[in-house]
């Protein structure tokens, strides 16, 4: 016998009524965007291999050991073949397609957000999957267009905690840090090379590798056993130009003054390399382990390192997945939405009739479920009570006299109401 196909491990089918919390998420997002002036953009879904290597980084864990790859054979048999990757994040295409369609030439800052899938081969648990959702966001420009300006930084944060309240969803810590300009992040990673040479070989045999090749990477370890140790290392604030905390002390009082709350967290470094300066994470105790619904940063090299222009940035992204976890955690059940009439046919003859009325309807904006003349009026009236707030009726009666049974499930009352009338009384 054959087996039965079921979703690949880690991806997941989602299915009404919870898209509609999906959907309802997107939209308010795609409205706070838009009073904040952003645009979509949408990149492809997969990319070549070597931007996400370029950008988020060779060492990071994303790269190392997370992405989808493949080799793509379509090309001529002469031609190399080209190694293509599904993207695990959106800000590597994001800057790649600003550098391909100059859009720095256009002088102003360029404010672009997106809704979509990403791919990353991690061990799937709550709030963690290997097909996931992101919406984010992207502010970039050159640097005449005030893209490295400390408001920017502070706008983008104050819009994130609006798009949380507008959401609904309350109870999150806005956690940040400066993790300098990429001189002061090399200063940085010396320093912390040399403060775990001689700690690195009691530690997990990731950090023996890290405190090598990128000690800031160390600070992401998750091992319980490594913690102490981490506690005792040096912090990148100490580190830190005078440039880096004046520009991170003005994102403070920008925040301070729009009365945006915020935790300091020195060991925020984030899990991808581009980041410069400002880092955040925005989390949730209601999500366990996998608490960050969103995380971004400044990334003020990356469009240099990728080929392009220079083009101060930043951005981030959130977690649709975990927004919708949390938002069912809060709601307990969320109320299944009803259609506000199901028509019920009473013989198949009067189906076609039952279609032209359930099409008149519709067009009036109402939201319509139609049954089918074949069942009994029993079966109509446990399926119609599912689905919709109210049954109309359609019998031979009802379609020669023009009145039409309606009856409404919250009171129980059923009355007999002319077909001009109906639009109405389904809308009240
Ligand atoms: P990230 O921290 O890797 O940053 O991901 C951002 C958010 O995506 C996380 O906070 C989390 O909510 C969600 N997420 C990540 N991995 C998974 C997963 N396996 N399952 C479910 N949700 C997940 C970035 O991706 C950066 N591109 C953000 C950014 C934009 N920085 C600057 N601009």
């Amino acid at each position: 016998m054959s087996q039965t196909l079921k979703a690949v491990r880690g991806t997941r089918d989602l299915l009404p009524p919870e898209t509609d919390l999906w959907n309802r998420i997107e939209a308010t997002a795609r409205q706070v965007f838009a009073r904040y002036n952003f645009g979509e953009i949408r990149t492809p879904i997969f990319e070549d291999t070597s931007l996400f290597a370029r950008s988020v980084g060779e060492e990071t864990d994303i790269v190392s050991k997370e992405m989808y790859s493949w080799e793509d054979r379509a090309r001529a048999q002469s031609e190399k073949a080209q190694s293509l990757t599904l993207r695990p994040e959106n800000t590597a295409g994001v800057v790649r397609a600003y550098i391909e369609h100059k859009l720095g030439e256009r002088g102003q800052l360029q404010k672009l957000y997106y809704i979509g899938p990403q791919f990353r081969r991690e061990r799937p648990q709550k709030g963690r999957y290997r097909q996931f959702w992101q919406i984010g966001a992207e502010v970039i420009g050159p640097p005449s267009s005030g893209s490295e300006s400390p408001l920017r930084d502070a706008e983008v944060l104050e819009m994130l905690a609006t798009l949380l309240d507008e959401l609904g969803i309350t109870g999150w810590t806005l956690e940040l840090n400066s993790i300098g300009s990429a001189a002061d992040r090399a200063h940085y990673n010396e320093t912390l090379r040399a403060a775990l040479a001689p700690l690195a070989p009691k530690m997990c045999t990731d950090c023996q590798r890290r405190a090598v090749t990128n000690p800031l990477r160390v600070l992401d370890c998750k091992v319980p056993e490594d913690q102490p140790v981490i506690a005792t290392l040096p912090v990148i604030a100490d580190s830190l130009s005078e440039d880096a905390k004046a520009h991170f002390a003005a994102v403070l009082a920008a925040l301070d003054a729009a009365q945006v709350p915020y935790k300091l967290n020195h060991r925020l470094v984030r899990g991808l390399d581009y980041y410069t300066r400002t880092t955040f994470e925005f989390t949730h105790g209601g999500l366990g382990a996998q608490n960050a619904l969103l995380g971004g940063g400044r990334y003020d090299g990356l469009s240099e390192a990728l080929g392009g222009p220079k083009a101060p940035g930043i951005g981030f992204a959130m977690g649709l997945d975990r927004l919708v976890l949390t938002l069912q955690a809060a709601a307990q059940s969320s109320p299944l939405e009803k259609a506000d009439a199901y028509i019920a046919p009473l013989g198949e003859n009067l189906n076609a009739a039952a279609l032209t009325l359930a099409r008149e309807l519709r067009r009036a904006g109402l939201r319509v479920e139609l049954g089918d003349g074949s069942f009994r009026l029993k079966k109509s009236f446990e399926f119609a009570e599912r689905a919709a707030r109210r049954i109309v009726i359609l019998g031979d009666d009802e379609l020669e006299s023009g009145n039409l049974t309606v009856k409404d499930f919250a009171s129980g009352v059923q009355t007999k109401v002319p077909r001009k009338e109906l639009v109405a009384r389904l809308r009240s």
